[in-house]
């Protein structure tokens, strides 16, 4: 049987540049609110698997039932089980898993009615079972992505500290607006988390400074940010969190500190949406259709 829940939060770990911290971030984020009580779903939704590999299964490829198939079903209105696929980490959280065939299924969504809808319905199915539900994002605004930001309650941005890409950002925030507007009225950017950060150098300053300055005003800003450790690049290939690989090192506090910075935001007011809300009544069925402009 399983338990109703009032609400369950889903969360969209996003940036469309690669090696900024979001699998790292996804299953640390995760495995700290499973250790805070809450019963928490990580989404592999990068078809590099590399969630899925770093939580014991380095070789995401060979399972046999991943995203990617639950997804398929849902495309072609087969029935599927809320469980299937679904894979229970040691540290307490549950994993849908998800491998290269999420490259095959993110082309054929093209073609499909409801495109940017497909994950949301399968989070429909399960969202009872979880307080929180974190989707790992591929590094690439397609469709897989849009279909994580169409039904994802707030996304949180990872940004490597080691340069920044204010244009990108500014690109993904536009696409989160733009999302908002058209698709999901309740999409909320949870914050900017600075990852693999070097205190010890200015430069680490200066970036934090420049984006407190560029988007401070509009987007929150974590105030942790995630230092750089060996200890944290080490976890993918251990299938551990960093809470078990290196409880007192700092990555582990503060990806600790972080877990409780994202539960005390809790949940967006229900009726924040306002304006923004009728005018995405009227644009998003334009998107379903395909007319996207
Ligand atoms: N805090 C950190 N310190 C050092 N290396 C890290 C840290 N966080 C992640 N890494 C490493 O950096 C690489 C990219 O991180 P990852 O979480 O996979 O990013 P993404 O999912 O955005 O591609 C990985 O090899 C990971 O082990
Ligand atoms: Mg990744």
């Amino acid at each position: 049987m399983r338990r109703a829940r009032k609400n369950c939060e889903v969360i969209a770990i996003t940036n469309q540049k690669g090696g900024v911290g979001k699998t790292t971030t996804t299953s640390n984020l995760g495995i700290g609110l499973a250790r805070k009580g809450k019963k928490v779903l990580l989404l592999d939704a990068d078809a590099q698997g590399s969630l899925t590999a770093s939580l014991g299964y380095p070789e995401p490829d060979r399972l046999e039932v991943t995203l990617a198939n639950v997804l398929g079903k849902i495309i072609h209105d087969e029935e599927i089980e809320p469980v299937e696929g679904i894979l229970h980490h040691k540290e307490g959280v549950d994993l849908m898993p998800g491998n290269i065939e999420l490259s095959g299924l993110e082309v054929s969504l093209v073609n499909v009615m409801s495109r940017e809808r497909v994950l949301g319905e399968y989070i429909q199915l399960v969202k009872d079972s979880y307080d929180y539900i974190l989707i790992d994002c591929m590094p690439s605004l397609g469709m897989m992505t849009i279909n994580a930001l169409a039904c994802a309650d707030r996304v949180l941005i990872p940004v490597q500290a080691a340069y920044l890409p204010v244009k990108g950002l500014q690109q993904l925030i536009k696409a989160i607006g733009k999302v908002k507007r058209q698709i999901n009225p309740k999409l909320e950017i949870e914050g900017i988390l600075l990852t693999m950060v070097d205190s010890r150098t200015n430069y680490a300053k200066d970036i934090s400074t420049m984006l407190q300055e560029a988007y401070g005003s509009k987007v929150k800003i974590f105030s942790n940010s995630i230092p750089i450790s060996v200890r944290a690049a080490e976890i993918s290939a251990e299938g551990v969190s960093i809470y078990e690989h290196d409880p007192k090192g700092k990555v582990a506090m503060t990806y600790f500190s972080l877990t409780e910075e994202v539960l005390v935001s809790g949940f967006p007011e229900e009726n924040s949406a306002g304006t923004e809300q009728s005018f995405a009544a009227g644009r998003g069925e334009a998107l379903a259709d395909g007319n996207e402009s």
